[in-house]
């Protein structure tokens, strides 16, 4: 396993936000004194999350063995478990009580997982969660067929709930989540991509997800449509911050903690926010120098993609936007009703756009 490093031109200095989740919240910002931190969020849905787990493990066998140590390898390694999570406190914010949560918070986590295998195929990385991706270890094929079988796992769950309002979002999602992943495709290795293109592919890619998770908790706690549809725009705001400090972490972030190889997206001709903003403000012929470089996908010309970034403020504007997107969701928030679900909602935002992995 190798984890590819950057050079430190504009990798964050050494900060007091640890890597470690419990600690990265431990820091609220002056204007947040209603948000709950990442340690108060886990503890206040330690029993649903762990029901989650139970429910992800006991759903995830198959008597095909290569299956099982495929789709165990992923999972086990963990993640965030960010969907899920949101899911759960979108439904108890609305006053749910029941225990379908349970299951629907573990389908949007397959299908989660069977996005991030398909994507390591497609995006060639070999590096998941801190551990070799199944197509570093397995290859292709078995990759994507596992995620085949995630995707189509997480509809069997999803249909024994026998609500046809919640098959019809999750169809829309992942139909947009494909939607997204080709035409995402279609940008690589093209410097013509600009802001508006790149929002398009994230509000598809990732952000429809996160709507989903939330959108889903407030379908399941039964309330008016006004307040589906608040939840829902909470979650795509929330969803695009997160996408957008993924492509900052891309470039920024401490690749152990991060558990990904940084320049990944570099690395396959793919632009993201602070790439297509140095594109758009550098002098001409460091433009035609990134475009070249976009072409090709090259990696070995990070440390000049990495200093136009830096002269431009790339990655601040990058975060800035991020931190939009944050405050929109958390405005999304005023028809929920106050209390500890509605602050880790809020805490929820923020992390998205602090974290450090
Ligand atoms: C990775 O998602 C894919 C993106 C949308 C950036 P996460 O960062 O939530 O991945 P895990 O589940 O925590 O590994
Ligand atoms: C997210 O995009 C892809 C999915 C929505 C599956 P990335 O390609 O940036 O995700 P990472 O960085 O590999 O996790
Ligand atoms: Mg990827
Ligand atoms: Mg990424």
């Amino acid at each position: 396993m190798s984890v590819r490093r950057l050079p430190r031109i504009i990798r964050d200095p050494p900060s007091n936000l640890s890597s470690r989740m419990s600690s990265v919240a431990a820091q609220p910002r002056p204007h947040e004194a209603s948000s709950l931190n990442l340690a108060d969020i886990q503890r206040l849905s330690a029993e649903d999350r762990a029901a989650v787990d139970t429910l992800i493990r006991a759903r995830l066998s198959s008597d095909v063995v290569l299956i099982n140590q495929i789709a165990e390898h992923i999972i086990a390694a963990g993640g965030k478990r960010l969907r899920p999570l949101l899911l759960l406190l979108a439904a108890r914010a609305l006053g749910y009580d029941g225990r379908d949560h349970h299951q629907l918070a573990a389908v949007v986590e397959f299908i989660h997982t069977a996005t991030l295998l398909h994507d390591d195929v497609v995006d060639e990385s070999d590096l998941r969660r801190g551990r070799d991706t199944a197509n570093a270890l397995w290859g292709n094929a078995p990759s994507v067929l596992v995620g085949d079988f995630l995707y189509s796992r997480s509809f069997q769950l999803m249909v024994e709930l026998e609500r046809a309002e919640v098959m019809r979002i999750l169809a829309d999602t992942t139909n947009a989540i494909a939607e997204g992943e080709v035409l995402q495709l279609l940008h690589i290795n093209n410097p013509d991509t600009d802001e508006a293109a790149y929002l398009r592919v994230i509000e598809r890619k990732t952000a429809v997800l996160f709507a989903a998770a939330t959108r889903l908790g407030a379908v399941l706690a039964d309330a008016d449509e006004a307040t589906c549809d608040a939840m829902a725009d909470y979650g795509l705001q929330l969803g695009y911050a997160f996408q957008i400090a993924d492509d900052v972490l891309d470039y920024t972030a401490d690749a152990e903690a991060l558990g990904k190889n940084l320049g990944d997206d570099l690395a396959e001709g793919k632009a993201t926010l602070p790439l297509i903003h140095a594109l758009a403000h550098s002098d001409d012929a460091t433009k035609t120098e990134l475009r070249r470089i976009v072409q090709n996908g090259d990696t070995d010309a990070m440390p000049t993609v990495l200093a136009a970034i830096e002269r431009c403020g790339s990655i601040d504007y990058a975060r800035q936007r991020a931190a939009t997107y944050a405050d929109r969701a958390e405005a999304a928030l005023s028809v929920v009703p106050d209390g500890d679900y509605r602050n880790a909602l809020i805490g929820l935002a923020r992390y998205a756009i602090d974290r450090q992995f």
